[in-house]
């Protein structure tokens, strides 16, 4: 069932978009906007409905955009104002909604608002960043640590004062207990709002607002040697504090008066505390990212449990979502295994909630092992060898077989795999069969079911490597057959009765197959199935 214009969003599939990596247009070995409106046919062919792109806004690039010197223009290495209005204008011809990153937690130190905090103590602008006194021995404020690594305190040399940065030095954090940063930010959104963007991803949302005493983080008593280094604190003072739920009920506001449009926030957090941000009946993120697929064990039981449990969690009238892949984690095929990777397809597109699928996702690729002389992403760079590293799940778009895959002319900014000579746009959508095929199958199939859409869901079965499900609206149900593992399974549940039809499986070649009793899965194989109408 379509819901309301202003509800697009639920039935809605997203696409991420990693803007350097997409399509280079002009030869600098970058992709760009020009590269991503070139590539638009591509996008829409898939079906989705909207695009996220990774910020284009001007950035030193210290962390690839996620520093940002100007809130309203483009990077000149994306483009001009012109491209991006051309590229909104022919997403919206196509029907394609387009979603930009807000990345209100810091800027770049280039920031203009950042060389005026940091010029005096006195500058009208020095309360917009987060500044503290050192300890009387001369060490940070607090204990707090940055997620690239040491020390999240940087001292300033010319006015005495620590300032704060939860990511690199170059990122310092805005101080959104100040209602005039409050409002910088906001102008800004509805500068982008004005044009007609459809929303925003807001980044490290949760990150927002700091405790107003700086009081020192308690020690992990659950770290793990090996991982990343600020895991050693919990983050109990510098995240995740109950003043950020008004400020995000303020953003909606500013995106709600626009109409129909989406806060979207990234949420690393556990389950309990990641539903709070709907917000006070639901006045929050419309879509608090929902990460459990990317971290979740790959095992049935695993799986259906959190599923249920965030079913469970989430507040009456929230919507659910999924995400498989994001530019910050591991690629999906390399996570579980390419066989894995159609399966997990099926699992993103068949269950409630919505989608969103990370660019290249859709033909398989992987991660690729990057050589210490490519190594690009500055966490790598300042926790190196543990494998936190970024590069590798950001890698050119394989479009074809040519040298540098058809992404540029010249060598890009990231190595692309040898592999993909074979591993391309072009080789698979030569075949009927191939990943590239089942994902817009997949999303063929569900824009035409509606219990895959907005039906309810109902779990069946969890044992060894089978997970089964039902999708179930106004009488109409589908059920969802999966093997999570490589070996073949007799499914004997009556959940996939005598006359069921297969409506499609993961290899693309039992469509329309009518079961006459045990349904044979083979491995790595997911099936949607229609039941018989009941007698
Ligand atoms: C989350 C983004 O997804 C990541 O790429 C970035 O490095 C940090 N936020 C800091 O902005």
């Amino acid at each position: 069932m379509a819901h309301s214009g202003d509800d697009w969003w639920r039935d809605g599939i997203f696409y991420q978009i990693y803007p350097r990596s997409f399509q280079d247009s002009n030869g600098d070995g970058v992709g760009d906007l020009a590269g991503i409106l070139r590539r638009l046919p591509y996008v829409k062919s898939l079906g989705v409905d909207a695009i996220w792109l990774s910020p284009i806004f001007p950035s030193p690039m210290a962390d690839f955009g996620y520093d940002i010197s100007d809130y309203v223009g483009i990077e000149p290495l994306f483009g001009t104002m012109e491209d991006f209005d051309a590229l909104l204008g022919a997403a919206h011809d196509n029907g394609l909604k387009l979603i930009l990153d807000l990345v209100p937690n810091h800027t770049s130190d280039q920031h203009p608002w950042f060389v005026e905090s940091r010029s005096s103590r006195d500058n009208p602008k020095r309360d917009w960043y987060v500044w503290g006194d050192p300890k009387p021995d001369g060490s940070a404020p607090n204990n707090w640590l940055s997620e690239f690594g040491g020390s999240a305190w940087q001292f300033d040399e010319t006015t005495g004062q620590y300032y704060y940065h939860a990511f690199l030095a170059q990122q310092p954090d805005l101080n959104w207990r100040n209602p005039d940063v409050r409002a910088a930010i906001y102008d800004a959104m509805r500068f982008w709002l004005e044009k007609g963007v459809d929303g925003f991803r807001v980044d490290v949302i949760w990150h927002l607002i700091k405790d107003a005493e700086f009081r020192d983080n308690p020690p992990n008593p659950h770290y793990v040697e090996g991982r990343p280094p600020n895991e050693k604190i919990l983050t109990q003072y510098s995240t995740d504090q109950p003043e950020v739920h008004d400020v995000i009920a303020q953003m909606r506001r500013v995106t709600d008066a626009f109409g129909a449009r989406v806060l979207i926030g990234e949420i690393y957090l556990p389950l309990h505390r990641l539903i709070a941000y709907y917000g006070n009946d639901l006045t929050g993120a419309q879509m608090p990212f929902n990460f459990a697929l990317l971290s979740t064990f790959w095992s049935a039981r695993s799986i259906e449990k959190i599923i249920e449990d965030y079913e469970k969690a989430l507040p009456k009238g929230a919507w659910p979502n999924w995400v498989l892949g994001n530019h910050d984690r591991p690629r999906v095929a390399s996570r579980i295994g390419p066989g894995q990777a159609r399966v997990a397809a099926m699992l993103l597109l068949t269950l409630r909630g919505t989608p969103t699928l990370y660019y290249g996702d859709e033909i398989g690729m992987h991660q690729l092992a990057i050589a210490p002389e490519d190594v690009r992403d500055p966490f790598e760079k300042n926790v190196p060898g543990i494998g936190v590293g970024r590069d590798g799940c950001r890698t050119p778009m394989q479009w074809d077989s040519s040298n540098f895959g058809g992404f540029s002319e010249v060598r890009p900014w990231l190595p692309l795999p040898e592999d993909h000579i074979h591993e391309n746009v072009v080789n698979l959508e030569a075949d009927p069969r191939s990943i590239l095929a089942l994902y817009r199958r997949l999303i063929a199939v569900r824009k035409t079911c509606p219990p895959l859409v907005s039906g309810d869901y109902h779990p069946i079965a969890a044992q060894g490597d089978l997970l089964v499900y039902r999708r179930e609206s106004a009488g109409r149900a589908v059920v969802v057959v999966l093997n999570l593992g490589p070996d073949p399974i007799a499914v004997t549940t009556s959940a996939v009765r005598f006359g069921s039809e297969i409506l499609l499986s993961t290899f693309l070649d039992r469509e329309g197959e009518k079961l006459e009793g045990v349904l044979d899965l083979r491995g790595n194989e997911g099936v949607v199935v229609s039941p018989p109408p009941h007698p």
